[in-house]
């Protein structure tokens, strides 16, 4: 098709400038050169004639006049003939001499030749002066049938037109030609970049062993200024919600996104008759709530609240954020079988602790499978209904969702799907225990990116894939090829908002330190330590308070001065383990608290409750030292939070070494949380940093959480999806080009 108008459309419009420019030119010229025939051959008539008409006319021998005249006229160009006298009358004539025609003015030495168009057709009218011995006798008119010049011009515009539009084609059809040829040149030069060929491969083939090493030298040359070139653009530009809304303006055209998730942003309670709205402690839903109100879209949820059906329109969707709605959440109904299935089974007692490494044995049920395959069916046909475009940017969220990437990709096989893994990825010997491991790679890898908060779970990922499923790994791009379909496995740290909302709405620091002593019945001189997390195994809660014993064990000075405030929101309690966990972490709590209790003194302050998220910063203001001692956490963002709350540059973080934020904050004081003694001597080091060193550690990492904050997070995703996207389409056409060239 798109040939053919490249051939017709040149052709067109040569053809239009014969028809209107050439054509009227060569029958303009055509006719003069036929009239001067005529011209030429009156001439010869004339002459012929000059012996024997003028003794006819001078004896005025009528009869044989019009005898010689009919004869001459036998000619079949030569229509009529006649004679006109000196006065200016038609003396003699032929019989088809028109009475139109008329002899010109006496006194004139020669008529001017003249073209009558007639209806009979056009005559060619010439005067010729006939004289005898120089006295002019009068002036012989040779009328001239012009319809066989007519006839003629007819021919020859016909013949011109055929002859111009005959070079016109081939000329197109040469241009057409070379132009093919050169796009096609140009179509294998792209092609071969598509396939991660450089420009200078085919130079390299071809260049003589001398010139290898220069290509050598100039292929790393472009590569380095390449990468240069990406690291510059990305830590040039200054991550907000509006750089993120412009990214997606420009990269992705202002496409559509769709985020899925497990837990939803906002769950509605019944508490009595009041339905209250509850922000769940969960880093997912702390760094994407702030992506989806800069980004707008749809969130798509598990409804989990006990009111979240009330409060729904007809096509189970709310408005969020509740104060300033800028995206809409579609919440999906689970029955108490299938939550207990896919969510606490096979999500939260297999697949949680499978990639944590925290010694907690993994449970496979197959029940559980079929639930996870069920529900994760569900979500996909639910990004389906809820996708307005046939080629969303879907952003899936972590272990509840392995299998959905390839399920969407079978109702949206244009849909661009980033997979981001909030947990971490054990090595292939401990993911390998999965009954079900083939199933989950084979799902993920449904994804056009995969990402993971660390260099080290990409890897682990990689090795896992090598090890149980057949495919192409390069480790260079870090892509997997397989199936046909290419996954980058990336590394995207996640992070917070920044400036952090909650600031906002904060007292200032004194004012906070104060509020939360008074509220804890504590003197205002108390040191004050805080952890903040889901009651959750993985937290490693319970060596935080046997390093909390061994501080006051070592350090016998701070009892009586020092308490470790921990706020653990209730989580996942349906599941035994967790339960057992819960009382576990009491249990420590009141051991201790038991051993160091003095006049109302007690170490350890336990609050098993779900703490909103302006108190929760509030207990970051006023706390002396945080202390995060995860036994193993992909990031773990409370570590962030608390450095975004003090914006008063005091106040120290103690961060395991095993949570993935550690990479990030070697300010913070690092610690193995498995080593009670160590993380003593930590929170005894934090309660005795002088402020000069806090500040300096605290400015450090408040700088590089404002400069890798959760916009440039998700805006690095959507940089790479839009690559991506852009290389999709290329290929398409180019794909669809070369199908084309081989039919
Ligand atoms: C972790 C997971 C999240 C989850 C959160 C809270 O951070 O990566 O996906 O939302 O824990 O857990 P919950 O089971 O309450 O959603």
């Amino acid at each position: 098709m798109r040939l053919a108008l490249r051939f017709i459309i040149p052709l067109a419009a040569v053809l239009t400038i014969i028809a209107y420019e050439v054509v009227p030119l060569v029958d303009a010229l055509t006719l003069r050169w036929f009239v001067r025939d005529l011209e030429m051959r009156s001439g010869v008539i004339t002459s012929a004639m000059e012996e024997t008409l003028p003794p006819l006319v001078a004896s005025r021998s009528k009869l044989k006049i019009h005898a010689l005249f009919n004869r001459i006229i036998l000619d079949e160009r030569l229509y009529a003939i006649g004679f006109c006298d000196n006065v200016g009358a038609v003396a003699y004539r032929s019989e088809t001499f028109s009475p139109e025609i008329k002899c010109p003015l006496p006194a004139k030495e020669r008529g001017e030749d003249l073209v009558l168009d007639l209806p009979k057709g056009p005559l060619h009218v010439a005067f010729r002066a006939l004289k005898i011995e120089n006295d002019r006798l009068g002036q012989l008119v040779l009328v001239h049938d012009m319809s066989f010049a007519q006839r003629r011009s007819e021919d020859t515009k016909r013949y011109v037109f055929y002859l111009f539009a005959g070079i016109g084609a081939v000329v197109s059809l040469m241009t057409v030609l070379i132009a093919q040829l050169s796009w096609r040149g140009w179509l294998s030069g792209i092609r071969s970049l598509l396939r991660g060929e450089t420009i200078l491969r085919p130079a390299a083939n071809i260049a003589s062993p001398e010139f290898r090493p220069i290509i050598q030298d100039l292929r790393a040359l472009v590569k380095d200024l390449e990468s240069s070139r990406k690291s510059r653009d990305e830590s040039q530009i200054s991550w907000s919600p509006a750089t993120l809304k412009e990214i997606l303006r420009r990269e992705l055209a202002g496409d559509e996104i769709l985020i899925v998730s497990n837990r939803e942003p906002y769950i509605h309670i019944r508490e009595g008759d009041k339905i209250v709205v509850q922000e769940p402690a969960s880093g997912l839903i702390t760094a994407l709530e702030p992506i989806m109100r800069a980004c707008s879209g749809t969130w798509i949820a598990h409804g989990s609240g006990d009111a979240d059906r009330e409060v729904v329109d007809k096509n189970d969707h709310i408005l969020a954020p509740p104060d300033d709605p800028s995206y809409d959440v579609r919440r999906v109904w689970l029955t108490k079988e299938e939550e207990a299935g896919y969510y606490y089974g096979f999500a939260n007692e297999g697949l949680w602790p499978l990639c944590h490494i925290v010694h907690t044995r993994p449970i496979f049920r197959s029940e559980d499978w079929k639930y996870y395959v069920e529900v994760n069916r569900r979500f996909a046909k639910t990004v389906a209904e809820e996708a307005k475009t046939d080629d969303p940017v879907i952003l899936a969220q972590d272990y509840h969702f392995a299998l959905l990437p390839k399920m969407i990709k079978e109702y949206l096989p244009n849909a661009t799907i980033i997979t981001f893994w909030h947990i971490p990825w054990p090595n292939p010997e401990a993911f390998g225990i999965c009954p079900w491991r083939e199933e989950i790679l084979d799902g993920m890898l449904g994804s056009s990116i995969l990402g993971f908060h660390t260099r080290f779970h990409c890897n682990n990922f990689m090795d896992t894939v090598d090890r149980f499923l057949e495919c192409r790994i390069d480790r260079e791009t870090s892509t997997i090829s397989y199936g046909g379909k290419l996954t980058a496995v990336n590394r995207y740290p996640i992070s917070i908002e920044w400036p952090p909302r909650r600031l906002k709405a904060q007292k200032p620091v004194l004012d906070c330190r104060n509020h939360i002593r008074q509220i804890n019945n504590m003197p205002p001189d108390r040191k004050i330590g805080i952890g903040i997390d889901r009651l959750d195994y993985t937290k490693g809660i319970i060596e935080r308070f046997l390093a909390v014993e061994k501080l006051l064990e070592r350090q016998p000075q701070w009892i009586g001065k020092f308490t470790f405030i921990q706020i653990a929101a209730p989580s996942r309690s349906m599941i035994e383990h967790y339960q057992k966990f819960e009382a576990e972490v009491r249990g420590t709590a009141e051991k201790i608290n038991a051993r160091f209790a003095a006049g109302g003194y007690e170490p350890i302050c336990l609050k098993i409750k779900h703490h909103g998220a302006d108190r929760v910063f509030e207990y970051f203001r006023g706390s002396d030292l945080c202390f995060v001692s995860s036994l193993h956490d992909g990031m773990n963002l409370v570590a962030k939070e608390f450095v975004a709350a003090k914006d008063d540059n005091k106040g120290v973080l103690i961060l395991s070494q095993f949570a993935g934020a550690s990479r990030e904050l070697p300010e913070a004081l690092i610690v193995n949380p498995y080593d009670i003694n160590q993380c003593a001597d930590a929170l005894h080091g934090a309660l005795e940093m002088p402020e000069s060193e806090q500040r300096d550690r605290m400015s450090s990492m408040r700088k590089l959480i404002e400069e890798f904050n959760v916009y440039r997070w998700a805006g690095k995703m959507l940089i790479d999806a839009a690559h991506i996207r852009r290389r999709n389409r290329f290929k398409d056409r180019f794909g669809q080009a070369e199908q084309k060239d081989r039919q």
